[in-house]
């Protein structure tokens, strides 16, 4: 049972609204004397040509105590709820303990299939530290939209397609150092493509060199495309290791190239339609009465380029996996490709463009500037991610050196601290990266979370046997009863979560579980206390484990058990 959805019934036998609005309209107010949930009444006010005030005092005589509600009060136009605490607490955690990791899921997506493409890292290029941002905010949405019981696929994109494989065929066959090659394959792809375009600044015949390299590729050419193929493996091979560490999985890594023989369909759909246009000797469509610049389908030379490869890729997604919604994670600087690709998906008659959408993002930016960028202003993931293990192992080796398994722990909390400062806030803001926030174990970061989480489980080991029926009225304090609101919370922060697209809404959540769980931790005895209130406590305290460990695995942090 849940009371937000009660208390809505309540309020939907005395007023004419739907009940999916209601629930819409309920707020948790900002103060506890406030109540638990409030309804506004401001919107009945048309309705009913009385003022939200009277409205409010008239619902409020209308509400019998039960075990849902204590009391409603009408305040300032609004209806203020005060649960019936005891209740409240019996069913929520009873609910927790049952449910298990799968607390606040729920089934709103049931039968529906959502792409969340995200990563789409590019071959032979550095996996780089936006990527990341995006690799961790992309798998936390689709963990996230998983949960609220949606059928998610998830693509990484990758950029493995393109005039740039022309210039990489080039640069190899000229510059490449294999025994560089075989140790650090990105590394050495990257060297040489840089010096290419270092070298193609005084000797420009090196661009034709390449496009021709591109046009073999495009043809099929077996040596050159045994080439790609050769930097395509020894990239995915990399990016692999990323992956694992990040504990990253995808259901295709269709990539550009999978488009590369679904073009022409494109292009045929787009004359049929009367949409392509000449633009000196590229084809274009305009894109005007959307306010946007045209977008380039055909360079001159006949090749196509990016967008006519996003365009391929929407259409065979949709034949494909008939999706409810297909949502790209990139970052915020490609907000006006995306709006070129689906304002032309939609003139092309697909009504399936408004289920696209794109999920920006903003940039990563380092506070301290001493984080080794190895080439140009590149800093690369792996580099950040090495040192986010490093740094956690010296802080256990300084406080906790006789740990078990310090090496897996290291890596838990170490990426812990790592995804929690990336979406932590509002996915639009610029990530400013610091280690002293990131592994600060006493501030908003992922191991002060994780922390509470291993004190709640510690507290459990040392109860020894904990019984599974504790009478839980026994859990009567003010402390108690808003820990407890929190965890009910949870559930409506996962669903806001998928809304929004803002996995941070339940990083947030979480946050405060653990600082109103360590604020009762420190005020109230939890093993000392007598029988009843302790049996009770610990049932709280797993309560408590269950929806942190439930919590940060939606973004893809996992929980030591020791630390
Ligand atoms: N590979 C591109 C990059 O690293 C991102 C691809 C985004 N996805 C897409 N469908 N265009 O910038």
């Amino acid at each position: 049972m849940d009371f937000k959805t009660e208390i809505a019934k309540k309020i939907g036998k005395q007023i004419d609204m739907e009940h999916d609005k209601i629930m819409g309209l309920i707020e948790i107010p900002p103060q506890t004397n406030m109540g638990d949930y409030a309804f506004p009444c401001f919107q009945l006010a048309k309705v009913m040509r009385k003022s939200p005030n009277m409205i409010a005092a008239e619902l409020s005589g209308k509400v019998q105590p039960d075990g849902i509600v204590e009391k409603a009060e009408a305040a300032g136009g609004y209806l203020n709820f005060f649960v019936n605490r005891k209740e409240y607490i019996r069913q929520l955690i009873g609910e927790i303990l049952l449910k298990g990791g799968e607390y606040g899921s729920s089934e709103d997506g049931k039968g529906k299939n959502v792409i969340v493409e995200f990563s789409s890292v590019n071959v032979a290029k550095p996996f780089h530290v936006g990527h990341l941002f995006n690799t961790m905010l992309g798998n936390a949405l689709e963990k996230v939209y998983r949960h609220s019981g949606y059928n998610t696929i998830k693509i990484n994109h990758l950029g493995d397609w393109g005039t740039q494989f022309g210039k990489q065929i080039s640069a190899y066959k000229r510059w490449v150092n294999e025994e560089a090659l075989g140790k650090e394959p990105i590394n050495e792809l990257f060297r040489i493509y840089v010096k290419f375009h270092e070298e193609a600044e005084k000797n420009p015949a090196l661009e034709d060199e390449a496009r021709a390299y591109f046009r073999k590729l495009e043809e099929g050419d077996p040596e050159v495309t045994e080439l790609w193929q050769k930097f395509k493996e020894l990239s995915l091979g990399e990016f692999g290791k990323l992956y694992e560490a990040l504990n990253v999985e995808f259901d295709s890594y269709a990539g550009e190239s999978f488009y590369s023989d679904k073009m022409d369909e494109v292009v045929i759909l787009l004359r049929d339609k009367n949409l392509l246009k000449d633009s000196e000797g590229a084809k274009i469509v305009d894109l005007g009465q959307f306010n946007l610049p045209p977008i380039l389908i055909l360079k001159s030379d006949g090749a196509t380029i990016y967008a006519t490869r996003d365009l391929a890729a929407a259409i065979y997604r949709k034949r494909t996996y008939d999706f409810y919604k297909n949502i790209y994670v990139v970052g915020g600087t490609q907000s006006l490709h995306f709006n070129q690709i689906f304002s032309t998906l939609g003139l092309m008659g697909f009504d399936w463009s408004k289920d696209c959408v794109h999920i920006g993002h903003g940039l990563v930016k380092f506070a301290d500037k001493k984080l080794s960028t190895r080439k140009g202003d590149v800093v690369f993931a792996k580099d950040v991610i090495d040192e986010a293990i490093h740094k956690t192992m010296e802080i256990i080796e300084n406080k906790n050196p006789n740990l078990e398994k310090k090496k897996e722990v290291a890596r838990k909390v170490g990426m812990g601290a790592l995804i929690y400062t990336f979406l932590k806030n509002n996915r639009e803001k610029d990530v400013v990266f610091n280690w002293e926030d990131a592994l600060n174990f006493d501030g908003d970061s992922g191991p002060y979370v994780q922390y509470t989480y291993v004190r709640g489980r510690s507290i459990l080991r040392k109860a020894g046997d904990v019984s599974d029926s504790a009478d839980l009225s026994y859990l009567s304090t003010e402390d108690e009863f808003q820990l407890v609101k929190l965890m009910g919370a949870f559930k409506d922060s996962v669903r806001e979560a998928v809304e929004r697209y803002e996995p941070f809404v339940v990083i947030r959540n979480v946050t405060e579980i653990a600082k109103a769980y360590n604020k009762f931790y420190n005020t109230h005895p939890i093993l000392n206390a007598d029988d009843n209130v302790r049996n009770a406590r610990l049932q709280l305290t797993k309560a408590v484990g269950i929806v942190i460990k439930t919590g940060l695995g939606l973004i893809g942090v996992d929980t030591p058990e020791n630390m």
